[in-house]
């Protein structure tokens, strides 16, 4: 072996067991990556909700980042939803998402214009936009949940 041909080698090597790691090689892995996102979502979506809610003193420039993390993390998970197999074992996704998968897709959609709305009204500081934008997101996430995600 030439030393270029053993660097490729290494390389090839490398590349091979980063993408046996990867988010979508398995189902479960995808379910696992869609619910991870899921939980950073949450997260970020809580804390807004505890300065809305005023459990928390309202910090406006936290609370931006938030929305804009939101916002990009709305993109996320759904992916996931499309590997073959993730249907099935440790999920809490209901057989409705495949089976009215438009249907999903919309309030998906819906989720991620409704997150961003927030995130340019949080930006704006128009207070009345920002609750308002807030409740349109809740809705989305109340929404999905209601059909197509277990209890
Ligand atoms: C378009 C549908 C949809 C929207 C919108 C949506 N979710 Fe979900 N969510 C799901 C589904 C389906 C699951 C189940 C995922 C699984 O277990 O494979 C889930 C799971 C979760 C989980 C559990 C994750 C875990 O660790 O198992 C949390 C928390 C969550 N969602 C929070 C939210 C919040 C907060 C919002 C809104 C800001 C939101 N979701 C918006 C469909 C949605």
């Amino acid at each position: 072996m030439t030393r270029s041909s053993m660097l490729l080698a290494a390389l090839l090597a490398m590349s091979g067991s980063v993408a046996a790691e990867g988010a979508f090689n398995t189902a479960e892995d995808a379910i696992k990556y869609r619910q991870h996102a899921f939980q950073l979502i949450k997260e970020n979506f809580g804390d807004m909700h505890a300065m809305i809610k005023g459990k928390k003193a309202m910090d406006d420039a936290a609370f931006q980042r938030r929305a804009e993390h939101l916002a990009m993390l709305a993109n996320i998970p759904f992916d996931a939803f499309k590997v073959a197999g993730s249907n099935k074992g440790d999920t809490e996704a209901l057989a409705s998402v495949w089976s009215d998968n438009a249907k999903f897709n919309d309030i998906a959609k819906e989720f991620q214009l409704a997150s961003s709305t927030l995130a340019t009204a949080s930006a704006s500081g128009d207070a009345g936009a920002i609750k308002k934008a807030f409740g349109a997101t809740g809705k989305t996430c109340k929404g999905c949940h209601d059909q197509f995600k277990q209890d």
